[in-house]
């Protein structure tokens, strides 16, 4: 069975353009055709944003892509699924997220009930990330069941990235956050969707926790990157969420995640130092207050 497929729009309009040299990070704003080009040429980063400060030193630190995920739900807000946020959080983040990057390509995620109901909304919505929220591009979970969905974004002009395997927006249909694909005929649906996607004009796909030799398939057999979570090595770039990268996230570590610091660890040391500082009186100490002129002083006391 032969997976590739010819070359899709995003492949022929960006085959002249030049690509970033391994190692070095790019100056300019990072760009759809750029990400596309990166394809075999170079490992594309991608990590979570949902806040102006993270963007800023995620941006300063040269990942490619920011995403902001409806993780935001989970990471950030405390629910238990990442159903519970709508537009109106997430174009507030993406806000936040667009002031502070000023080089990396930022997704805005397309929130459950965003791009289900019609392909109208569908296209309204993901307008709204451009136009209001400043993103470059979006991204959407599904395959054949939102190929109109994501034919009609990009003939408006709106950057589309899929997203198959494990999708938590339909978590309560797979019965948890389970890895997917894991059975012959679950892997060929995989493939055919992300077959599909690059057919109605996606310009890269994440692939979430699935086995790493499908994720392998995949990415060969498509001429758009493939961005990896769960999906092994082999994919065309990786990306986590980036509370799992810094140890914020308090509730569970997947298997798939490295974890690069313990900030969570850090932030609760510094601000029991701080509490225990403020109850022994040792903060604020002179340095940090300001003095009033004797003169004032004595005019005060006299008045
Ligand atoms: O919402 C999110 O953070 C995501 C990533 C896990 C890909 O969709």
């Amino acid at each position: 069975m032969s997976h590739r497929l010819g070359p899709n729009c995003w492949t022929t309009c960006t085959r002249h353009l030049d690509y970033q040299e391994e190692g070095t990070i790019m100056k300019n704003r990072v760009t759809v055709p750029d990400v596309v080009a990166a394809k075999g040429k170079r490992k594309l980063s991608m990590l979570t944003a949902y806040d102006y400060p993270t963007a800023l030193w995620a941006d300063q630190s040269g990942v490619d892509m920011l995403l902001v995920g409806d993780s935001l739900a989970m990471v950030v807000l405390g629910h238990e699924d990442t159903l519970s946020v709508g537009m109106t959080e997430m174009l507030h983040h993406t806000r936040a997220v667009t002031r502070g990057a000023k080089r990396a390509l930022v997704v805005g995620d397309m929130p459950f009930m965003s791009y289900q109901a019609s392909i109208e909304q569908a296209l309204l919505n993901a307008g709204l990330f451009l136009k209001e929220a400043k993103a470059q591009a979006v991204k959407l979970e599904g395959g054949r069941r939102v190929v109109a969905q994501v034919k009609a974004m990009v003939e408006a002009g709106i950057p589309v990235q899929g997203h198959l395997g494990l999708t938590p927006q339909s978590a309560a249909v797979f019965g948890g956050f389970k890895v997917q694909g894991k059975t012959a005929e679950a892997a060929k649906v995989l493939i055919e969707d992300a077959q599909a996607l690059t057919e109605a004009g996606c310009f890269s796909i994440v692939l979430e926790a699935i086995p790493s030799p499908i994720a392998t398939m995949i990415t060969e057999s498509i001429p758009i990157p493939t961005i990896g979570i769960g999906a092994g090595p082999n994919c065309d770039g990786q990306v986590l969420v980036v509370h799992d990268v810094l140890g914020l996230f308090d509730r569970f570590t997947p298997r798939f995640v490295k974890q690069y610091a313990k900030l969570g660890e850090a932030m609760k040391a510094a601000i029991t130092q701080y509490r225990e500082d403020v109850e022994k009186g040792i903060f604020p100490g002179p340095e940090h207050g300001f003095a009033m002129d004797e003169k004032e002083m004595t005019k005060l006391f006299a008045s």
